[in-house]
């Protein structure tokens, strides 16, 4: 038994609790979140009278009779299954926060599915905790998991984005901003967040009830989380970080105030399957923004992706890493998944589009 399926303890029956319970007051040395100082509790469901373990004064285990319950109303939460999107429910200490998520566990009620935090970042996708099966995505997917792009990502990778025009991450915040104006004060979700760029700006920013920072990719989150440490970023402040595949949202439907995936579309296996899922989870007037590259002007001619659209069927992806789209095809995405209000504003092969739900 270690500690990670301790910590899943709070959704087993009451004498396999207990049995957990005293088994892991063996196992003090339970994961922690690095540098955080939290570590994952062992309670979760404690009744009245029940003896629980704590560290005691120098790291020894001691034991005590609870007084009180602990934590043990469950709490619907704005995480839902990826499986069913039934709300999940949540055992621990409440809050969005790296620590306090960490150290909670959280199940479907449906499904019965359990989900735990994994090093840093709580693991929402399909195929969390699965021991044989495993997925392997399109490679503009995969080429972000590496822990090598993942490491360069911010130091130097990104930055080249702005030879295609794109503002640099200061001026793309302060228009994204600007287009989340009316959804101030909600809970923002930026998808595909890569090392977490724009949502430790988001979750400085002030404007949100809760930031979360969502990627596919282990070491991307594992990078957000570093940076967090090195920027001092207050660990309480209201930032999560959760893996998700983006075709998968684990929300439940029109739930969320605010979406953000930056530089992202052109990555993700199904585009239209993305936009459908964006625009399940946002909340009636919930505003969409993205940026990407447009396919360019510079493709333009008889092997343009304009020219090739025709036998894209046949030739598959005209850029076989990734997808890129011109404005009218992006504009149809967002409609055709119902979004109003679209917006965007160009400049070279950058764009930022917006959408609203209605
Ligand atoms: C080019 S990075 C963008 C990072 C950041 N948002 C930015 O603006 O620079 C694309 C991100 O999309 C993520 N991604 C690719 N496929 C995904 C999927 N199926 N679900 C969620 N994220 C995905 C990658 O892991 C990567 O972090």
């Amino acid at each position: 038994m270690d500690a990670v399926e301790s910590s899943s303890s709070p959704y087993s029956p009451p004498s396999l609790r207990h049995k957990l319970r005293t088994t892991v007051c063996g196992c003090f040395g339970s994961p922690s979140l690095p540098g955080s100082g939290a570590e994952r509790p062992h309670t979760g469901s404690v009744r009245a009278g029940q003896v629980e373990a704590t560290r005691g004064g120098h790291g020894g285990v001691q034991f005590q009779e609870i007084k009180t319950e602990l934590n043990d109303t469950p709490k619907t939460e704005v995480f839902a299954c990826p499986v069913c999107y039934e709300p999940l429910i949540r055992k621990g200490p409440p809050g969005m926060n790296l620590p306090a998520i960490y150290r909670s566990g959280f199940k479907c009620s449906k499904c019965n599915k359990s989900f735990t935090s994994k090093d840093v970042f709580l693991d929402l996708t399909v195929t969390s905790g699965m021991k044989e099966y495993s997925e392997l995505k399109p490679a503009r997917t995969e080429l972000f998991r590496s822990p090598l792009v993942s490491f360069l990502y911010e130091r130097g990778w990104r930055q080249n984005f702005n030879r295609s025009g794109f503002p640099g991450r200061d001026e793309e915040f302060q228009m994204a901003q600007d287009y989340f104006k009316p959804v101030a004060g909600g809970i923002l979700v930026d998808v595909s967040c890569g090392s977490g760029l724009f949502s430790r700006k988001f979750a400085s920013s002030g404007a949100y009830s809760a930031v979360i920072a969502l990627d596919f990719s282990e070491n991307m989150l594992r990078q957000c989380y570093d940076y967090i440490r090195q920027e001092e970023t207050p660990m309480n402040t209201n930032l999560a970080l959760v893996r998700a595949d983006i075709s998968r949202l684990p929300f439940a439907s029109c739930s969320i105030d605010a979406i953000h995936a930056g530089a992202a579309i052109h990555c993700w296996p199904s585009p239209s399957n993305a936009i459908a899922e964006i625009s399940r989870v946002l909340k009636p007037g919930g505003v969409f923004v993205a940026t990407t590259f447009l396919s360019t002007p510079t493709n333009s001619g008889p092997f343009s992706i304009d020219a090739l659209r025709p036998l894209r069927q046949i030739v598959g992806p005209v850029n076989s890493s990734y997808n890129f789209f011109t404005e009218g095809e992006l504009k149809d995405l967002c409609i055709s998944c119902g979004l109003v209000n679209y917006s965007s504003k160009v400049q070279r092969s950058f764009i930022m589009f917006s959408g609203q739900k209605p």
